[in-house]
């Protein structure tokens, strides 16, 4: 039976682990060749790569980048299109997030959070136009955001901001870049179990007040957030473009009086 992504090639930034991991799986299972990348964990990228093919997934290749620097992400879409013979769907997953007061917030970590966020977002999306461009087909970008290109969250400014960067940028291209038949859509998932809030997941003085934030009473899994990927990556989702999807169990729409 033809699945959902066959002869579809996608790249998916920050693969070899939490969400990236689960959306390349998920898309892999549907047929897509995907581009699996990591940053500094080649064990993970690989283990995912096995793990797709023992499940009878699409073709995977695995490729070091670190996404803030605009060369690595051009090679990112090179290899797609030079080992797998296109590039379809660009899913912008990989992020970070630094804690800190406002006040005690370095430069570095501003940059950190901005360039692997924002900038990262910006060229390797430009690097995946150009492609589609030149070869005159269309094409599929999904960014994992956040709740947080919203809803405020305090000690974590500059993740606020690239996460409202993406909100924007995201909304931007979509006008620039609909005559070209390609879409953009963010995905802001809400609390989610993954490595980048191990240290939440950890800490029952946080976690307990964040469950009492989320009507549905529980964090949200990767294998969830890689469901709604996957439909607006597919073919069903051609007249969405422009939208964020929120995936948080209702956290965002929760208010309480005392
Ligand atoms: C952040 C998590 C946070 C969640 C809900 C996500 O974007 O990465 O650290 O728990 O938003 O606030």
């Amino acid at each position: 039976m033809a699945r959902r992504f066959d002869g579809k090639v996608a790249v998916v930034t920050g693969s070899s682990s939490g969400i990236g991991q689960a959306i390349a799986v998920r898309l892999a299972s549907e047929g897509a060749s995907i581009v699996i990348d990591y940053r500094s964990h080649p064990e993970g990228a690989v283990d995912i790569q096995n793990q797709i093919a023992a499940a009878g997934g699409g073709k995977t290749i695995t490729v070091q980048a670190d996404v803030s620097k605009v060369a690595d992400t051009a090679n990112l879409i090179e290899q797609a299109w030079q080992q797998l013979g296109s590039c379809d769907i660009l899913v912008n997953n990989a992020g970070i997030e630094n804690g800190a007061d406002f006040w005690n917030v370095t430069e570095e970590d501003y940059d950190a959070v901005l360039d692997v966020n924002l900038k990262g977002v910006f060229f390797i999306t430009q690097a995946f136009v150009r492609k589609l461009r030149d070869n005159k087909k269309p094409g599929r970008v999904v960014n994992i955001s956040s709740v947080h290109e919203d809803m405020v969250f305090p000690h974590f400014a500059s993740y606020c901001a690239s996460k409202g960067g993406v909100r924007m940028l995201m909304r931007d291209l979509a006008v620039e870049l609909g005559p070209l038949g390609i879409t953009l859509n963010n995905v802001a998932p809400g609390a989610i179990i993954t490595p980048i809030n191990k240290g939440l997941l950890d800490d029952h003085a946080k976690l307990d007040p964040l469950l009492r934030n989320i009507p549905l009473g529980r964090l949200g899994t990767s294998e969830e957030v890689a469901g709604l990927v996957a439909y607006l990556a597919s073919e069903e989702a051609g007249y969405i473009t422009g939208s964020t999807f929120i995936i948080d169990g209702g956290l965002i729409r929760n208010y309480h009086e005392q």
